[in-house]
């Protein structure tokens, strides 16, 4: 695994060669866990580091970061720390074991040794650490048999309780299974069923569900997570009412090619959030409020809920772009959704016309302006500036009706438009809307 480490990023090399020392020279053991040994022991790529500490973790990220010179954030209730080095953000965590008051809540936590830190952890295969203390570098530690079923494909909870005690292990499971192509253990995989039937689910925060739910949404190929769920009738964690049956299924597939279009064609287009789509896509079927309320419960963010909550209204009026339309209509109708619910009104819609309207907009409406604002209005002397805004709105229409090219065309435009409005909000003004 040492070999595995020295061809990481030479950012990630500094920073663990300096915990490493770190860690020698105050005498305490670190090691790095979790998701993170799992993928290099994979050959996947590595983003963020997870770093066990016997011992204490925020003492020590804090050291780490002095001799990194750089910032760091502690987090006390949790006994963690977080150093942030260039693009890099390594987490530090006190190796604890956790005792659950209930299922489902957060569970109460003290220092222990990594054996006991590991043991408390999701599936065997996240549940292994590399040494990283001078002596140890590279050394993997497999105390439950973690890399046999990472080589077997499986996945294997560490003890009976472990779906019940924390129920989001059940998506994080459906989530590594259908990212790896892995299969669950027999046991595990009844556990699992059993755990499901309880409907356990609904013991947890919304917003951990959130996040949870948030996670599948950015794997890559989120339907086959929610099938699994909607197979293990799991999905009631959204609402009950939520299910996917084969009209779901296109629709996903149709907002996956769609979004390749998208990504493929339009590169200067800023990149699209594609779980505000999918999320669009789960909560189609319920109803407007339904969808506000659950938005609201989960917490997901302000731009999020209108994004979901405008596609939802959006696709009950999309009969009136399927029409030829002039490209000022379509502008009209799509310039106030955001691009995701554009694209997913393109996916949604199989109408000839709404579809073409759709592609000329991302082609050639959807990032247009005017060259001309209001700095060139004062400059060519137009008063009132109240009236700015409108000739620029108006300057925007030409531009797209007839097709301006060039900022002295706009001007000479803009300059006509403003004499129009001038004549019909300031009609005792004269003729003359120059100051
Ligand atoms: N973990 C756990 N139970 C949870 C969440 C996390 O046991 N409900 C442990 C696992 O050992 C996991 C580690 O904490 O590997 C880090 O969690 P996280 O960063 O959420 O997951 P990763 O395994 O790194 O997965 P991903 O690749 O999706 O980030």
């Amino acid at each position: 695994m040492k070999s595995k480490l020295e061809k990481l990023s030479p950012e990630f090399q500094k920073i663990l060669q300096s915990a490493s020392s770190l860690a020698n020279s105050s005498g305490c053991k670190i090691f790095l866990v979790g998701g993170i040994v799992r993928d290099l022991l994979l050959g996947g790529g590595v983003f963020d580091l997870d770093i066990a500490v016997e011992g204490d973790a925020i003492a020590f990220a804090s050291r780490l970061a002095g001799r990194l010179r750089s910032s760091y954030a502690k987090h006390h209730a949790f006994g963690t720390a977080t150093v942030y080095f260039k693009n890099h953000k390594i987490d530090f965590a006190t190796a604890r074991t956790e005792i659950y008051s209930h299922w489902g809540v957060l569970p109460k936590v003290r220092p222990a040794e990594l054996c006991e830190d590991l043991k408390r952890r999701d599936f065997t295969i996240n549940a292994m650490a590399i040494g990283l203390n001078q002596g140890d570098y590279g050394k993997v530690i497999d105390f439950y048999a973690g890399l046999s079923d990472l080589n077997k494909g499986l996945l294997r909870v560490l003890h009976q309780e472990s779906f019940l005690e924390d129920p989001t292990r059940i998506l994080r499971g459906v989530r590594f299974k259908e990212r790896f192509s892995f299969k669950f253990e027999p046991c595990t995989q009844e556990l699992l069923k059993q755990a499901s039937s309880k409907e356990v689910l609904n013991l947890v925060s919304p917003h951990r569900l959130r996040d949870e739910l948030i996670c599948i949404l950015k794997e890559p190929d989120p339907f086959k997570c929610l099938k699994s769920l909607n197979r293990l009738k799991s999905l009631y964690f959204i609402d009950k009412k939520v299910f996917l049956d084969k009209q779901a299924a296109v629709l996903f597939k149709r907002i996956n090619s769609a979004a390749a279009w998208y990504d493929r064609t339009f590169k200067n287009h800023r990149k699209l959030d594609k779980v505000t789509i999918y999320l669009a896509a789960i909560l189609i079927i319920l109803s407007q409020r339904k969808i506000e309320s659950l938005l609201s419960k989960f917490g997901f963010k302000k731009g999020e809920r209108i994004i979901v909550t405008s596609i939802k209204k959006g696709v009950g009026l999309l009969s009136q772009i399927d029409k030829k339309k002039e490209p000022y209509r379509i502008y009209e109708y799509l310039k106030d959704y955001s691009f995701e619910a554009i694209l997913f009104f393109y996916a949604y819609s199989r109408g000839k016309h709404l579809r073409k309207n759709i592609e000329y907009f991302f082609k050639t409406l959807a990032c247009i302006s005017t060259d001309t604002k209001g700095r060139d209005l004062k400059d060519m002397s137009l008063a009132p500036s109240a009236l700015y805004g409108r000739a620029l709105q108006s300057l925007l229409k030409a531009k797209i009706k007839k097709g301006l090219n060039g900022k002295e065309q706009e001007l000479k435009e803009v300059e006509k438009i403003f004499k129009r409005l001038y004549k019909k909000h300031m009609p005792c003004g004269g003729n003359n809307p120059r100051v």
